[in-house]
């Protein structure tokens, strides 16, 4: 069987064809298409620019992902895609982009649950549920999806088996990341700029932990950015600029999300005698918050990096273990910018 999988939820145009074979999946081609470059000049995603550019790199994106795979598009036999959540008109250019096809071929669509893909992308390359007894070892398990648009911890009691305990109440980690990079003038996307500069001068720049303490699974980063606006407006325009004190606000920003990330895991850890930690979403990419982690858990699951940021090859795993889903019925394949997991 061959599944196509898109992803078009945010700014990356995403693409992957994958094999099951034997019950176990196989990645056949990946492809992310990024608006890194048009987004940049705004500081964040702008969703109708999103939207125009995944319809224009769909098309393309498509025969791309196919040659790779080295299997036509008449191979196809099922289409795995995003329907939520996520900006809103870009999961439609997606999902109405799977309609054609499936249309065409008259083949199932599987819908797929963004957050959980992220979760799942842990299991790409793994073999599959239907062959790995130890799969059942991992449960129970606390997910923390840290991406641009969500920071979750979820009980995890198998596979489908999700309860979310708690979420960020105003911005999610990546989104700080990204608006205090913009403050910081360092551009976008936030992370990885963020990441690059951070490096520890003591006493030079203290921001808070918000949350830290309260006795629940909730996050709040709005707090943090707002320290930092205030620190930075405070500076001299000559300290803004300093290679130091941006080193030192950017190694106090990452820090201060590892911490509260790190405690709140720990936590959720602790009251549900979790066995492993399931860590995903583009946050997850970062080196200095995979160190911090490992220290702290004995049994974490990073994806591959190019895993943890969107992609499509994380949806036709979520495909694969959803496959009791697909529908020929198309017009119930809808954009859910809210789903829940
Ligand atoms: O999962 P993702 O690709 O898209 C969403 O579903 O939102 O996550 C994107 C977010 C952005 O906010 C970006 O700044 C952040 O992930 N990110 C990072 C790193 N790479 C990407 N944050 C911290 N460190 C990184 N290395
Ligand atoms: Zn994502």
């Amino acid at each position: 069987m061959i599944i196509l999988a898109i992803e078009t939820s945010c700014d990356d145009t995403c693409l992957a064809v994958a094999r099951i074979k034997d019950k176990k999946l196989e990645i056949l081609s990946n492809i992310v298409s990024s608006q890194i470059k048009i987004h940049e000049k705004y500081g964040g995603v702008y969703p109708s620019l999103a939207k125009r550019e995944h319809q224009r790199n769909l098309p393309l994106v498509l025969i791309k992902t196919l040659k790779q795979s080295k299997f036509s598009k008449s191979s196809i036999s099922a289409v795995a895609v995003t329907i939520g959540p996520g900006l809103e008109p870009c999961l439609w250019t997606g999902i109405n982009f799977a309609k054609d096809i499936a249309k065409e071929l008259n083949i199932p669509i599987i819908p797929v649950n963004h957050i959980e893909a992220h979760i799942l992308a842990n299991f790409i390359g793994s073999k599959s549920k239907f062959q790995n007894q130890n799969f059942k070892k991992l449960f129970p398990a606390i997910a923390l999806i840290v991406s641009g648009g969500h920071t979750q911890l979820i009980l995890v009691r198998g596979i489908g088996k999700y309860k979310i305990l708690g979420e960020t109440r105003d911005d999610a980690a990546g989104e700080c990341f990204d608006k205090t990079a913009r403050i910081l003038g360092l551009g976008y996307p936030g992370g990885p700029k963020i990441a690059k500069h951070a490096c520890a001068k003591p006493g030079l720049a203290q921001m808070p932990r918000p949350m830290i303490n309260a006795k629940n699974y909730d996050f709040s980063f709005s707090g943090l950015k707002t320290a930092v606006l205030y620190h930075f407006k405070s500076q001299t325009k000559k300290t803004q600029k300093s290679k130091k004190y941006i080193q030192a606000m950017c190694f106090e920003i990452q820090q201060a999300i590892i911490d509260v990330l790190i405690k709140k895991t720990k936590k959720a850890a602790l009251d549900y005698s979790a066995k492993t930690i399931i860590v995903g979403g583009g946050v997850s990419a970062n080196q200095e918050l995979r160190k911090h982690f490992k220290k702290e858990f004995n049994n974490i699951l990073f994806p591959k990096k190019e895993f943890s940021t969107d992609n499509a090859a994380m949806i036709a795993v979520a495909g694969h273990y959803n496959l009791n889903k697909k529908t020929k019925d198309y017009s119930k394949i809808e954009a859910r910018a809210n789903l829940k997991i």
